[in-house]
């Protein structure tokens, strides 16, 4: 009796290992823009385009998780822009913006300009130059259940999230990410996070982040947690459920590597395009 429970629990550790081994990541979104043009099949542009993914190596010119990459002349020229999450491991980042190549090259087969995200990175590309275009909300997120009490956690948001986004944004050459953690009554600790694509000037990084704030009672209001995402910015915010300490603690310096933020549990998210 006891030997055959030790098989069933030896047998179920192994499936979940197995399960969490064989786990991949799948897109959250990607969006093929139709209204821009199409290239056709063996056109000098898809080749452009299939040039691609070689110059995301970890031997790149590359800043911080963030890549700028123009292949081609004329109208046959293709600008890309690769963005991981800024607390990303380098090796998961080039994997992530790899696989991110690959899913945009199925999903958006003939299109000039598309753009796809990962929970880990955004990939993006166009025949326009996109290089330090800001560009606004795409896409939200958000976790399904009710906070306790929407008003007060409303407040204490916009304070939390005004301290990631003027560090985010004042983040000059460097990476414009910031996190932001806080303690407000009633609720426990409240972790936030905003990133800027590097080329994007103080301003337009704040701009950005600014629209996405105002998107906040759209798509998430009073929600435990939500998604602001964009091509060139991203919010993010959560309810910690554990324990209260009831201090009001200020944010955390700086990130670390298993940041919460890393793993944001939104248990049955729900997506949304932008329709604005
Ligand atoms: C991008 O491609 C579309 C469709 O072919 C074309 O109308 C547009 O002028 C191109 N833009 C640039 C900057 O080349
Ligand atoms: C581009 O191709 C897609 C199908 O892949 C089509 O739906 C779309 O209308 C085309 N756009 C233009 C401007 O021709
Ligand atoms: C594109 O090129 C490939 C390889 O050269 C060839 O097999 C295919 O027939 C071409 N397709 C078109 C539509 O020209
Ligand atoms: C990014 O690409 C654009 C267009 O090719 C170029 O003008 C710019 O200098 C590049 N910036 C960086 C930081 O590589
Ligand atoms: C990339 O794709 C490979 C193969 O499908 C998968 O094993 C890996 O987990 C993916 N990486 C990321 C970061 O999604
Ligand atoms: C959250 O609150 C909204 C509005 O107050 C309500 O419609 C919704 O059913 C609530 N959701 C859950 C999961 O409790
Ligand atoms: C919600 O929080 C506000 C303070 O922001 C407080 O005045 C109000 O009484 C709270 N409501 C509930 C139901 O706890």
């Amino acid at each position: 009796m006891g030997s055959s429970w030790q098989i069933f629990f030896v047998s179920l550790l192994l499936t979940h290992l197995l399960t969490l081994s064989v786990a991949q990541e799948t897109p959250l979104y990607h969006i093929c823009s139709n209204d821009i043009g199409n290239f056709t099949t063996n056109s000098t542009y898809q080749t452009n385009l299939d040039r691609l993914p070689p110059f995301f190596t970890s031997n790149s010119k590359n800043n911080y998780g963030f890549y700028n990459v123009s292949i081609g002349q004329n109208s046959d020229k293709v600008n890309s822009i690769a963005l991981c999450r800024g607390d990303v491991q380098p090796n998961v980042c080039l994997s992530c913006i790899n696989n991110a190549t690959v899913e945009l090259r199925n999903r958006c087969p003939n299109q000039k300009e598309a753009v796809l995200w990962y929970d880990n990175c955004m990939f993006r590309y166009s025949n326009r130059s996109i290089y330090g275009e800001g560009s606004g909300a795409a896409i939200y997120m958000w976790n399904p259940y009710n906070t306790t009490n929407a008003s007060a956690f409303n407040d204490a948001l916009g304070t939390l999230l005004d301290s990631p986004k003027t560090r985010a944004a004042s983040g000059d050459s460097r990476p414009k990410f910031a996190t932001g953690t806080s303690a407000v009554l009633p609720f426990k600790t409240i972790y936030a996070l905003a990133q800027c694509t590097p080329d994007l000037s103080q301003l337009q990084c704040t701009s950005c982040l600014d629209d996405s704030i105002t998107q906040i009672p759209i798509c998430c209001n009073g929600k435990r947690g939500g998604r602001v995402v964009g091509r060139s910015c991203n919010l993010r915010f959560k309810i910690y459920l554990g324990m209260t300490t009831g201090s009001h603690r200020a944010e955390t310096p700086s990130p670390s590597p298993s940041s919460p933020m890393t793993s944001m549990e939104i248990p049955t998210a729900i997506l949304m395009e932008n329709q604005k």
